[in-house]
């Protein structure tokens, strides 16, 4: 399954999925291109060490969110993506993009979705006071952070927690958690009804 990656920061979802992909525990998905709407996004250099194609679609270049959307679905398609996973991406998609990709996009969110959906989302967790937070693996549809949850991985908030504290323990999780996922999409162990997604383990 050719799997394309769109990031924006220091990639380390990214390095997960391509350690995964090195060790042989991806399956048969194959890592074929990697996209930045940030020039200098550390994610570009973790994926060239990796000989991994690289493109940018920098969204300032575009008058607006549907012209970055179509120059970035283009880039996509030339790559021949089957899956596109959003690591640590972000901008908010639009049907422009997403238009027949349903169940083709997914994203890695670092809370335990619907909670705290949006920017800072470990931060959000930590200052409502909850005792439990971590990551939700989903499909992408054209809402923030609302598309059907595939997999989630949960993490105690202890009482000394800071935002980092929070933030490198639900990371730990997001690494474990996205090449899971990937590897279930490609083997085709992912069946979805309505909103309840099951992975046949
Ligand atoms: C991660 O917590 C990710 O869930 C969020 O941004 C953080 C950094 O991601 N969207 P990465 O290191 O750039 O993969």
């Amino acid at each position: 399954m050719r799997v394309v990656v769109l990031v924006s920061g220091g990639g380390t979802n990214l390095q997960s999925l391509l350690d995964a992909s090195r060790s042989g525990s991806l399956g048969a998905a194959a890592i074929v291109g990697v996209i930045s709407n940030r020039p200098g996004a550390g994610a570009l250099d973790r994926a060239t060490a990796a000989g991994v194609p690289t493109r940018v679609v920098d969204h300032r270049g575009f008058a607006g969110r549907s012209s970055f959307d179509a120059a970035l679905r283009a880039e996509v398609d030339s790559l021949g993506a089957e899956l596109i996973v959003l690591a640590g991406f972000m901008r908010v998609l639009t049907e422009t993009f997403l238009a027949g990709l349903e169940d083709r996009v997914i994203n890695i969110h670092p809370s335990l979705l619907p909670s705290f959906p949006g920017v800072r989302a470990q931060s959000q967790a930590l200052h409502h006071g909850a005792k439990v937070a971590g990551c939700t693996v989903h499909f992408v549809d054209a809402g923030l952070d609302s598309g059907a949850i595939i997999a989630q991985a949960a993490v105690p908030v202890l009482d000394d927690d800071t935002d980092e504290s929070l933030q490198a323990r639900i990371l730990v999780e997001e690494h474990r958690l996205l090449p899971v996922v990937v590897a279930d999409l490609a083997a085709g162990r992912v069946r979805r009804q309505g909103r309840r997604v099951s992975r046949a383990t």
